[in-house]
């Protein structure tokens, strides 16, 4: 299924409009030769068309020559007349709506369209979006702005959120183009001004926290690629970060907000097509060829057809995420589920038929089959080997973090109530989960020693800077079970919600605490001192320990916890060790990626231990 998301129409003919609203400069059309014509403002010329524009049968024949089985088609910006009395807008809009459907009911089913509204007036546009829907259009364009109003703006908030409950898919097109004072020659407010002003109504929605505001089934597409804004993004992100002011209203990072909408092809090349796909994912790009106009893609499908986007990602691009944009029958994927999940009561048709959960939608694996982007250049065979190595790492490490997660709570709970004994049991077989999975994390290694030296080289200047020391979750395992080390936040710098979640982690109790906490509470462990040195502090939670296990008939269900514990803190020592041999099999005694002086820097964290009371009791026992 290819559909093109972002295509315009003229009909044929209209009505006078200067003279049908008494005021001047409204479009008309003059038919020139046949098949030809020209769109006027006034008596100013605005560009030449041809009859793809109101002819159906010619639509078809150029969509049958590249291969696009269905068109959205919507009005032309100038149409919109948002600066006119709104009677006159609302009156142009049902023209030019009713007459998109006409050309529609034409199409042989292969035409869609979207309507046009009088967004300077909220209430008419919500009705006029309403009686089109009923219709059989599909959603709506809009211009990025109504004169000095942003998308932000509380009126077009609404209207947005109205869309949302309606169900409409819509598009948002820039136009009244920004300082054209300054650019009154070589298009230049096609070329410059147009990607600037989709980069502010997409800029103004994120940080207003409209996005925040706003229901995450609205689904909102931005044409021309975004305009400006995914080559902009790390500007935005820095000035977020860095300057307060730069904050607006928003509740995260302006990167958080990528999926809550979508941008169409119409870039024209395929360094800026692969870089739009990357900065917004696969999801979150369709086919849009501003068909039939000048500007448009020539051989509308061809951009992404050429690529070097995976296969799967091109059926995406190409008329998936479209299916899911417009909510056709047949979108495949469980976006449509949410959107029903979360559809308030005023909410819209939603999915006609609820899917049934597969295999596939409930594990997300076309999602997850998505995530492994190799960056050498032709691609080297081992660096997907890397890649899924260290993505299953970090699948394991999540894991972990969940179960330990568990551990501490139920630690909590049996040191709240010293009596019960549940509690206890569950930390410890939670606990034998996480010395398993850290059993299977020692083994995998081996398959990274099946990558020769000279390959991983091949394709090891590609990741620098990237290092391990930048796995968050590793860090948070480290920081969970005790060993905080507050100076490791600086390789998260990078990355402010890991820098600001390893913050957390350091704040709250680790296991550590909460596992002596408890021994405290089993009266196992007396309060010290206040001036009690570390040193006394430490040997009495290791003589704390060296008496449960003197009291295994009381004590069997602590004692496994620490026997658990134990294991795993053997078993983090052994994923270090085997860690430094795979690193030194692989790049001998250099230095790292991240700077560190390779295998003889992570040597010294041999020496780590989370629970190291738990081996000093040992020594104690045999005393
Ligand atoms: C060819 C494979 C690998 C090499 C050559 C390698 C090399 C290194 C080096 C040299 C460091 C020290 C920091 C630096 O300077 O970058 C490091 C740290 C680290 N690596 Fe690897 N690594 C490899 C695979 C892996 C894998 C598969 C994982 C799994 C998650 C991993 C996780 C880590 C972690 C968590 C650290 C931080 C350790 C700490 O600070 O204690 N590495 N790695």
């Amino acid at each position: 299924m290819v559909i093109d998301i972002h295509n315009h129409f003229f009909p044929a003919a209209w009505p006078d409009l200067a003279e049908r609203y008494g005021t001047p400069n409204w479009p008309s059309i003059k038919h020139t030769e046949p098949g030809k014509a020209d769109i006027m403002v006034g008596e100013r010329f605005f560009r030449h068309v041809y009859s793809a524009c109101w002819e159906p049968e010619v639509r078809l024949q150029e969509m049958d020559r590249d291969g696009v089985e269905t068109q959205i088609i919507s009005a032309t910006p100038v149409l919109f007349a948002y600066d006119r009395p709104r009677e006159h807008a609302l009156d142009c809009a049902r023209l030019f709506n009713d007459a998109a459907l006409e050309l529609c009911s034409r199409g042989r089913g292969r035409l869609k369209s979207l309507c046009q509204v009088p967004l300077q007036d909220i209430d008419a546009a919500c009705k006029e979006l309403t009686r089109c829907m009923k219709a059989g259009h599909l959603g709506v364009q809009i211009g990025n702005h109504v004169g000095e109003k942003n998308l932000d703006d509380p009126g077009i908030v609404t209207f947005l959120q109205h869309c949302a409950d309606e169900g409409a898919a819509v598009l948002v097109h820039p136009w009244d183009m920004m300082g054209q004072a300054r650019m009154p020659k070589y298009m230049m407010p096609w070329t410059v001004g147009m990607p600037a002003e989709t980069q502010l109504g997409i800029v103004a929605l994120i940080v207003s926290g409209a996005f925040d505001k706003l229901p995450e089934r609205l689904r909102i597409c931005f044409a021309h690629g975004g305009g400006s804004f995914a080559f902009l993004l790390g500007r935005l992100e820095n000035a977020w970060h860095r300057h307060p002011v730069a904050h607006g209203a928003c509740q995260f990072p302006p990167s958080h907000y990528i999926n809550r909408f979508s941008v169409d092809s119409a870039v024209f090349d395929q360094h800026a097509l692969q870089y739009l796909v990357t900065t917004m994912g696969a999801d979150q790009v369709m086919l849009g060829s501003d068909y039939p106009f000048p500007l448009g893609e020539e051989r509308v499908g061809s951009l992404i057809r050429d690529s070097r986007l995976s296969p799967q990602e091109k059926t995406k691009l190409l008329g998936g995420n479209a299916q899911r944009f417009l909510a056709l029958a047949g979108a495949d994927d469980d976006h449509e589920k949410t959107s029903a999940a979360t559809a308030g009561p005023t909410g819209g048709p939603g999915p006609q038929h609820p899917e049934q959960l597969t295999y596939s939608s409930y594990l997300k694996i076309p999602e997850l089959l998505e995530l492994q982007q190799p960056q050498s250049s032709p691609q080297h065979h081992d660096e997907l080997l890397f890649i899924v190595v260290h993505q299953t790492y970090e699948l394991w490490f999540k894991e972990l973090l969940h179960d330990l997660d568990g551990v501490v709570a139920n630690l909590k709970a049996a040191g709240a109530n010293p009596a019960s004994r549940d509690e206890v049991y569950e930390a410890a077989r939670l606990l034998r989960r996480c010395t398993e999975i850290t059993r299977v994390l020692v083994e995998q290694f081996t398959i990274l020693e099946t990558m020769l030296p000279t390959h991983f080289l091949a394709f090891r200047d590609k990741l620098e800077p990237a290092s391990g020391f930048q796995s968050e979750q590793f860090r948070e395992l480290e920081f969970l079970c005790g060993l905080k080390d507050e100076k490791m936040l600086r390789y998260h710098k990078p990355t402010p919600e890991a820098h600001a979640q390893l913050g957390r982690r350091l704040r709250e109790p680790s296991l550590h605490d909460v596992f002596f906490d408890a021994l405290r509470a089993l009266g196992k462990l007396a309060a010290l001192p206040e001036n009690a040195t570390e040193r006394e502090r430490f040997e009495a939670r290791a003589r704390a320990v060296q008496s449960l296990y003197q009291d295994d008939r009381h004590y069997r269900d602590w004692i496994d916890v620490c026997e658990r514990l134990t294991e795993f803190d053997e078993l983090v020592v052994s994923w270090r060790l085997r860690h430094i041999q795979m690193v030194e099999r692989t790049i001998g005694v250099n230095m790292g990626t991240g700077g560190s002086a390779g295998a003889s820097y992570l040597k010294l964290t041999l020496e780590k231990k989370f629970f190291p009371e738990l081996w000093e009791a040992r020594t104690l026992l045999m005393k």
